[in-house]
């Protein structure tokens, strides 16, 4: 006899492979803006794509986390349904940011990706993804080495608010390397211009990039990216979006929220955060339990992942997909052949060439 549901419920083993195939079509929908200064077109065709391909999806999900609040882009937001939504259907918390990166794109720049996380529901978890309000968090992120070693020391030799020079220091043990080995990513920004000049002063090695936090905090955790460290100031909801990919790949993220000014601090204060301004969140505060699904797949070149190759008639895109209960990542490269291949998109229910 058939039955009515699927009696199984590592709902995320079955389904993990639709978010990415959302991922790839945000990629490939955005390309043609690639380098052509329209970031908020690049955003919109990303958008399409995954809204058209999660309604080919059998689930019931709820935007947690979405485009942060600096976008004036036609984006997806926070209480957007996503999915069927047909009774029965499973349910997903869902965090994902369409295009991390849309000034790189607008620019045909490096360090662009598209990336979901999402969370089915699970016992004793109230909040897998955290929606932190403030605008930025100040990021310190670590590979599963670093970790390790601070595990086996039994002490944490890293913290967020420990001088920097402390912490290139414990990270250059962990890793066995001389301090001017050490390798800190960090976005360009004014704001870090003191801790610029810290590290600079310890011999570590800096890599600047403009935009695209994501891949960036999550590349010590990837043995391959050949960065050690991501530190700085950025987005929010890229922290999360970047908590629940280091979980899955072993490593851990330090954050803490950093109001822009005095205004912000008293509305966070007014709004009942007082208590969690000063509160070290980690990759399990922000991205919390087992079951996680993370994936994002690279628009442009960046320290997580390639970008979207066009080679004659067909279309390379680089992903990765993976799951914080089994801890497989899955770096999935997709060849889609342009002459057949067709995207989803949700602005007119129809299937698109790319
Ligand atoms: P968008 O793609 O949404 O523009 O975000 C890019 C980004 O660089 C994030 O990766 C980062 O967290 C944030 O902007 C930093 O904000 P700001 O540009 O205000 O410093």
């Amino acid at each position: 006899m058939r039955l009515k549901r699927q009696n199984y419920h590592d709902i995320e083993r079955i389904i993990e492979f639709d978010f990415v195939r959302a991922t790839e079509a945000a990629a490939l929908n955005s390309l043609p803006w690639l380098g052509r200064g329209e970031k908020e077109k690049a955003d919109a065709a990303a958008c399409d794509a995954i809204r058209g391909m999660f309604d080919l999806m059998n689930i019931c999900g709820e935007v947690v986390i979405g485009e942060g609040i600096k976008d004036d882009a036609p984006g997806i937001f926070k209480g957007e349904q996503l999915g069927t939504w047909y009774p029965g259907a499973p349910q997903f918390d869902i965090a994902l940011d369409p295009i991390d990166g849309t000034t790189n794109i607008s620019k045909g720049a490096p360090n662009s990706i598209a990336c979901i996380a999402a969370a089915s529901p699970e016992e004793g978890v109230k909040c897998a993804l955290r929606d932190i309000p403030s605008f930025y968090m100040m990021k310190l992120s670590y590979g599963p080495e670093v970790l390790r070693s601070m595990q086996i020391a039994g002490i944490e030799t890293i913290k967020l608010l420990s001088p920097i020079e402390e912490t290139l220091a414990a990270v250059a043990q962990a890793l066995n390397k001389r301090i001017q080995d050490v390798v800190v990513m960090m976005l360009d920004r004014p704001r870090h211009n003191e801790i610029v000049g810290q590290i600079r002063a310890t011999g570590a090695s800096l890599r600047m990039i403009s935009d695209g936090d994501i891949a960036a905090a999550m590349a010590p955790a990837i043995p391959e990216s050949a960065i050690d460290l991501y530190i700085g100031i950025g987005g929010s909801p890229e922290a999360v979006l970047a908590a629940a990919g280091i979980k899955c790949l072993g490593g851990d993220m330090q954050c803490m929220m950093w109001p822009r000014d005095d205004n912000e601090r008293k509305s966070l204060v007014e709004s009942g955060h007082e208590a969690d301004l000063g509160r070290v969140f980690f990759a399990d505060d922000l991205a919390n339990g087992k079951n996680i699904i993370f994936c994002a797949t690279g628009i442009s070149d960046s320290a997580l992942l390639k970008g979207v190759k066009l080679k004659g008639a067909t279309a390379i895109t680089y992903s990765v997909l993976m799951r914080a209960k089994s801890k497989t990542v899955r770096f999935i490269r997709a060849s889609h052949d342009l002459q057949s291949k067709t995207i989803r998109l949700r602005s007119d229910n129809r299937e698109h060439g790319i």
